[in-house]
């Protein structure tokens, strides 16, 4: 393995790779739906390919309800796929319960949104933790291992003296100090890909930037593979290395998150953008009324949009946008900048 103070190749490796990912839910329908016989599905995620690389964030930004945690759950192996492949250092993994899945779990970890329901009320941070520990393997033989292997993620999580926290139970912690600690549980297992999912969106904003730098500190000491999902593509900038844009369960753009986000190239992005200073705002009041400017609601999921599925709120949208989809087409001059967009397309340029 490499070492984590050197500047070893192994950097920027892939570790986690989607190609295809793709999730349909079947909707349940009442009686008078099931005598119809038309099956009903949500499009969560289509076709999605992604790639973790080793010290690498990568971000996946969106609105709520664009397929965001799917993705991630498809990740984790939480959900059998509809189509499309996930890939552990190139090998593709299925693993549906028993012994493969905890060995893939080891490896890729799991934070979510609210610390709070994620760790169990009766319980100490010393049993969580410990319990990571023991689960996968790494509590060391001698109670000594394991009381040095507790205060070591405690550390890494920068909740020290050890002590002081070890017997809290979750409701004694604050918002910020419960997300460390479920940072910790899922360092318990030492893996090579985080997935953290909206990790700083349920804590007070003067508190996010800390466990933000916390999982920063972990990509480069740990050299960990992170999916940093947000809805504040502000936070991306600042946080990812890499940044993915998904629109109505499908990428738009994606790039090194400072060209993403400075030199946006989509659309959907740009009304991101505009709408960043407050991104809760981008559920709220400014919406109605701005159709001009490209708002309105994201699309049903049960019958998409044909086409790009941001059509019907692009203010750029073209006839072409409402029947043809756009693949990745390159943007501009910089390196592995990509948009699923019509204007990038070389004939348009030209015509
Ligand atoms: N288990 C499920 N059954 C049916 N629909 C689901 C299920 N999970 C998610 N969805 C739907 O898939 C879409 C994407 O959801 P989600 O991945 O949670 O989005 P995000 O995390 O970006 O908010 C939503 O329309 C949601 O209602
Ligand atoms: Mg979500």
């Amino acid at each position: 393995m490499a070492s984590p103070t050197t500047d070893a190749p192994a950097a920027g490796e892939d570790v986690l790779e989607a190609v295809g990912l793709t999730k349909h839910f079947p909707v349940r329908r009442r009686l008078r739906g099931l005598l119809s016989r038309t099956r009903l599905t949500v499009h969560a995620v289509d076709d999605v390919d992604l790639t973790l690389r080793r010290g690498r964030v990568t971000a996946l930004v969106g609105e709520s309800g664009s397929g965001k945690s799917t993705v991630a759950r498809l990740l984790a192996q939480l959900q059998p796929l509809t189509a499309g492949t996930v890939r552990l250092h190139g090998t593709p993994v299925t693993v549906r319960g028993g012994r493969p899945f905890r060995a893939y779990v080891r490896r890729v970890q799991m934070i979510f949104q609210d610390p709070f329901a994620s760790l169990n009320p009766v319980h100490t941070v010393r049993y969580h933790l410990t319990r990571a520990l023991r689960v996968h393997g790494n509590a060391g033989r001698s109670s000594a291992d394991l009381e040095a292997a507790l205060a070591g993620l405690l550390d890494r999580v920068s909740l020290t003296p050890a002590e002081r926290y070890l017997d809290k139970f979750p409701h004694e912690l604050s918002g910020g100090q419960r997300q460390r600690v479920a940072i910790a549980r899922a360092l318990g297992a030492d893996p090579e890909v985080l997935l953290a999912d909206e990790p700083v969106s349920m804590l007070d904003v003067s508190i996010r930037l800390g466990v933000l730098n916390l999982l920063r500190d972990l990509k480069e000491r740990l050299r960990l593979a992170v999916l940093y999902i947000t809805h504040d593509i502000a936070s991306a900038r600042y946080f990812a290395d890499e940044t993915l844009v998904m629109y109505a369960g499908r990428l738009v753009e994606g790039g090194d998150s400072e060209t993403v986000t400075q030199h946006p190239a989509h659309p959907y992005t740009r009304l991101l953008i505009e709408s960043a200073p407050d991104p809760d705002r981008i559920t709220g009041a400014t919406r109605a009324g701005d159709g001009e400017r490209g708002g309105g609601e994201p699309p049903s999921l049960i019958r998409p949009p044909a086409g790009c599925r941001f059509h019907p709120r692009c203010p750029a949208a073209m006839p072409r946008c409402g029947t043809d989809l756009p693949p990745r087409l390159a943007v501009g001059d910089r390196p592995g900048h990509w948009a699923a967009c019509w204007l990038y397309d070389p004939a348009e340029a030209t015509s």
